[in-house]
């Protein structure tokens, strides 16, 4: 199977997971990437079955809207009753690295407002040790010379992500050659340096589910 088709049976069974919890009132939180994206357009094929969702990115909002989706901002709903986004990279903690996609901040708001944080993603993306992939940092742009400095003294090599904005107006630092062995420890490290508004690092609140697409079929883990 090819990365696309294992990304596209976890979209489907993430789609099967939730649907249990679909009833006329419920709220989904929708992710960000091409993983998100597939899941969206298993969404879309049982709309009303739900009220609506609110999306961690400009990107999904728009696509979730194209398929007649409703799509809420968050201050206006009072739960939501689950969130499915895709990672980076997964450690079996299900601590992730997130934010590829740029989107970590809203990905983290949503998360953190979720009941339930479904992650869903191929094998790939399944780690021992956090860190191969660069740590999305989003930082306030007049802060980027300090915030990198900072960071390559807990260790890692910040490059500056050229030509990107966030929805929120900021820029990332992606921080290189970290080895991260406490994901809870570096993310309130990094979270504490002035100008930084979001790391990457989704550990404090991890994951609760992670449906893992492999060549086998599709693993739960919790
Ligand atoms: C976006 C993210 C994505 O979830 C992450 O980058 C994975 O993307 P994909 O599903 O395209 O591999 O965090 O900010």
């Amino acid at each position: 199977m090819t990365q696309d088709e294992l990304k596209q049976a976890v979209a489907k069974a993430a789609m099967a997971y939730i649907q249990p919890m679909l009833e006329a009132d419920t709220i989904v939180g929708v992710g960000t990437g091409s993983t998100a994206n597939l899941f969206i357009d298993e969404l879309a094929k049982h709309k009303g079955l739900f009220d609506g969702t609110v999306a961690s990115s400009e990107a999904s909002a728009e696509r979730l809207k194209k398929h007649g989706i409703p799509v809420y901002d968050l201050n206006s709903v009072d739960s939501i009753r689950v969130y499915v986004d895709g990672a980076d990279e997964s450690n079996d903690n299900l601590h992730l690295i997130k934010g590829g996609g740029a989107a970590l901040t809203r990905e983290k708001i949503v998360a953190a407002c979720s009941d339930e944080f479904v992650c869903i993603a191929d094998e790939s993306k399944l780690v021992k040790v956090l860190g191969d992939f660069p740590l999305p940092v989003e930082i306030i742009p007049m802060a980027r010379g300090h915030v990198a400095r900072e960071l390559v003294k807990l260790g890692g090599d910040p490059v500056y992500r050229e030509g990107v904005v966030t929805d929120n107006g900021n820029h990332i630092l992606d921080v290189y050659n970290l080895e991260i062995l406490d994901p809870i420890a570096l993310e309130k490290s990094i979270d504490g340096i002035v100008g930084v508004v979001t790391n990457g690092l989704f550990a404090k609140r991890s994951a609760d589910v992670l449906l893992l697409a492999t060549k086998e079929g599709i693993k739960t883990l919790k």
